[in-house]
C-alpha cells in the first residue's frame, strides 16, 4: 500500500505554516491517515541539523556547507519518517522539500544545479511529491509577514534580490512541471487563500 505526498512550498511569510495543520484537518475528516512534517526537520537529528542550518552565527557557512546539510536532514527525514509512513498507507504533509534547495541553493545562492540533481538523485530517488502547492507571494509582502514574527533566522537576513530569485525559481519550476504544481496567490488574506485551497482538496480526494 502506498499513501501520498504532498508538499507546501513558498517564500517567507508565504503563509504555509498557517495553513498546514487546517489542510490536515480536512483531509482527515475525509478519513485520510495525515502526518504532518517540515523541512528542514522533521526527526529529532533533522530538527538538530535545521538549528545549525537556521542559527545566526559568528562563522559564515560556506555555501556548500549549506547545501549538504539540508540534504543530510532530508535524508534523515526520508528514511525515518517519510518513507516508512507512504509505505503505511499514509498522507504526508510537509511544509518544504527538494524544491525549496532548487530555489534557495540553487537560484538563491547560485550553486551548481548538477551538484544538487546528483543529490536530488541520491537522496530523494523517486520519492518526488504527488501534488507541491506553491504559495506565491511578492517578496515585499512575504518579508512583511516574516519581519513582524521572532527574530529573523540566518536565511531570513539575506537581501531583496536573494528572495527575488528564489520567487522566480519557485514560478519557473511551477510552469515546468504543471502536472505536479499548484499555485497559489497567498498575497490575499487567509479565508480567499482557504478558498484556493479547497478545490486542491477535491482534487486530491478524487485521486484513485
Ligand atoms: P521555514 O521558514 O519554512 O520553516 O524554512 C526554514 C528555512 O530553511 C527557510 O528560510 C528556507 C530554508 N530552506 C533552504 O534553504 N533549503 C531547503 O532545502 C529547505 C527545505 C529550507
Amino acid at each position: 500500500m502506498s499513501g501520498r505526498f504532498i508538499t507546501l512550498e513558498g517564500g517567507e511569510g508565504a503563509g504555509k505554516s498557517s495553513n498546514l495543520e487546517w489542510l490536515a484537518e480536512q483531509l482527515r475528516a475525509a478519513g485520510k491517515t495525515v502526518l504532518l512534517t517540515r523541512e528542514p526537520g522533521g526527526t529529532p537529528l533533522a530538527e538538530s541539523i535545521r538549528e545549525v542550518l537556521l542559527a545566526p552565527g559568528a562563522e559564515t557557512m560556506a555555501d556548500d556547507t549549506e547545501l549538504l546539510l539540508v540534504f543530510a536532514a532530508r535524508a534523515q527525514h526520508l528514511a525515518e519518517k517519510i518513507r516508512p509512513a507512504l509505505a503505511r498507507g499514509e498522507w504526508v504533509l510537509c511544509d518544504r522539500f527538494v524544491d525549496a534547495t532548487w530555489a534557495y541553493q540553487g537560484a538563491g545562492r547560485g550553486l551548481d544545479q548538477s551538484a544538487i540533481a546528483a543529490l536530488e538523485k541520491l537522496v530523494v530517488a523517486d520519492h518526488q511529491p504527488h501534488m507541491t502547492i506553491l504559495f506565491d507571494v511578492p517578496v515585499e509582502v512575504g518579508m512583511a509577514r516574516a519581519g513582524k514574527r521572532a527574530a529573523l533566522d540566518r536565511i531570513e537576513q539575506e537581501d531583496q534580490a536573494f528572495f527575488e530569485r528564489i520567487r522566480h525559481c519557485y514560478l519557473e519550476r511551477a510552469s515546468e512541471q504543471p502536472e505536479r504544481f499548484r499555485v497559489l496567490d497567498a498575497a490575499q488574506p487567509l479565508e480567499q487563500v482557504r478558498g484556493q485551497l479547497e478545490p486542491l482538496i477535491e482534487e486530491m480526494l478524487s485521486w484513485p
